[in-house]
């Protein structure tokens, strides 16, 4: 990994005043530490120097990147997505529009059923090929780091297997990938019991985790109709007690209680929290957990949006992601799902920008080195065709990045 000097950036977004103060609350325009006409020095996939004006002579003889006046900001980082599955719920979009909700398909066999049935189906080298492109996509549109999680296996094997092909990915792809195993998502149709299944989860699977390190994170859908968080809790423990570590799907589309056991819990995030209530919101934000807005999930499932004024007031830090998924969501550009927040959950355009970088790299515990644009921080950075925060944030992702730096290198 060599050198590289990209100049005359129009607006760096560094970031640098929340790294200064560790901080993910009370975000102000400010602390986006935006520097105008300004350059930054990388080496070793790492920025070592930037600055404002004219670049230091010691980098004269570096390779060059010419930004033209673009806006330039930390790589994006999505922290909720389901990018492995087989076969196509698209249909279930049209049921939608004619009146059916997420519900009723799920109930009549559809929605995670119908992925779980297809996944396991699924030639598992098309499995790897079909999420490997999908990385890409996000990349595309600037995301240079990704949470990824099972779901769609939904037995101790098929579990597994998933977590072996999205470790291969994470191998092939040039991104960062932390890799989720979402182990309590629906109840497949060939167990006997609830409890049978949550039992073997937790007995058999999750010391095989705890063993083989094949997942970064350990996720579970807390909702009622799904998992309550009386039936989670025994499994949590045991993941708690093995030293996994917790994201949590809470109160989506209800109030169950699952913000305030994430909080209990000591989940890093609790994601969707539509429905979360002020009690869950306020020990979410003492226990540092991160509430990771979905709104892509309300806009194509017409459910409701977070609201954000509600953890901005509790003082709960808030990340933006994009909940790719095969049935309530297929958006696959974060930045507009970085608008769809501002606009429908309330966030401020900082806010936005912070919730799909440095709050979402602290959703992933990555913030001591993504997220931000400061010396020795990793060199993952979107050359906008864009020239300004207000352009980016009125933009909703339609103007692709001009370049996106990865590690310190060029994606070609
Ligand atoms: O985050 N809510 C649970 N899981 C996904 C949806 C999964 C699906 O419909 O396949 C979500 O929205
Ligand atoms: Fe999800």
């Amino acid at each position: 990994m060599g050198q590289m000097l990209i100049k005359n950036c129009g607006q760096v977004a560094t970031l640098a005043p929340l790294v200064k103060e560790k901080r993910h609350i009370r975000i102000s325009p400010a602390d986006l530490g935006i520097l105008n006409q300004a350059w930054l020095a990388i080496q070793g996939g790492k920025i070592v120097e930037l600055g404002t004006g004219v670049a230091p002579e010691h980098y004269e003889g570096w390779p060059q990147l010419d930004a033209r006046g673009a806006l330039v900001t930390p790589g994006f980082v999505d922290c909720h997505t389901h990018p492995i599955f087989g076969g196509d719920r698209t249909h279930e979009f049209a049921l939608r529009l004619s009146g059916a909700t997420y519900q009723d398909i799920a109930t009549q066999g559809g929605g995670i059923k119908h992925s779980i049935r297809s996944t396991r189906a699924a030639d598992e080298d098309l499995l790897f090929q079909k999420c490997l492109s999908q990385l890409w996509v996000f990349l595309r549109n600037g995301v240079t780091t990704v949470e990824a999680k099972t779901g769609y296996g939904q037995s101790v094997q098929e579990e597994l297997k998933l977590l072996r092909i999205l470790r291969k990915v994470a191998k092939a792809s040039p991104q960062t990938v932390a890799v989720t195993c979402l182990a309590l998502h629906d109840i497949p149709t060939e167990v006997s019991s609830k409890e049978a299944y949550i039992q073997t989860m937790r007995d058999e699977l999750l010391p095989i985790l705890a063993q083989t390190k094949l997942a970064d994170w350990v996720d579970a859908f807390v909702e009622n109709g799904y998992f309550t968080v009386a039936d989670t809790e025994s499994f949590v423990q045991k993941a708690i007690a093995l030293g996994l570590k917790l994201r949590i799907h809470a109160d989506e589309f209800s109030d169950s209680g699952a913000a305030f056991a994430a909080a209990r819990w000591g989940a890093a995030s609790a994601d969707h929290v539509q429905q979360a209530s002020d009690s869950g919101i306020k020990a979410m934000a003492e226990a540092g957990t991160i509430a990771v807005l979905l709104p892509g999930t309300s806009f194509y499932t017409k459910i409701p949006y977070a609201d954000a004024s509600r953890f901005r007031n509790a003082d709960c830090a808030i990340a933006v992601a994009s909940d790719f998924n095969p049935g309530s969501c297929f958006i696959s550009n974060l930045p507009f799902a970085a608008g769809l927040a501002a606009l429908y959950c309330g966030l401020s355009a900082a806010e936005a920008l912070v919730g799909i970088t440095w709050n979402a790299a602290r959703a992933l515990r990555m913030e001591q080195h993504k997220g931000a644009l400061i010396p020795g921080y990793d060199a993952d950075i979107i050359i906008h065709g864009l020239t300004s925060m207000d352009q980016w944030i009125a933009n909703f992702g339609q103007t692709k990045p001009k370049e996106v730096v990865i590690g310190g290198s060029r994606l070609t």
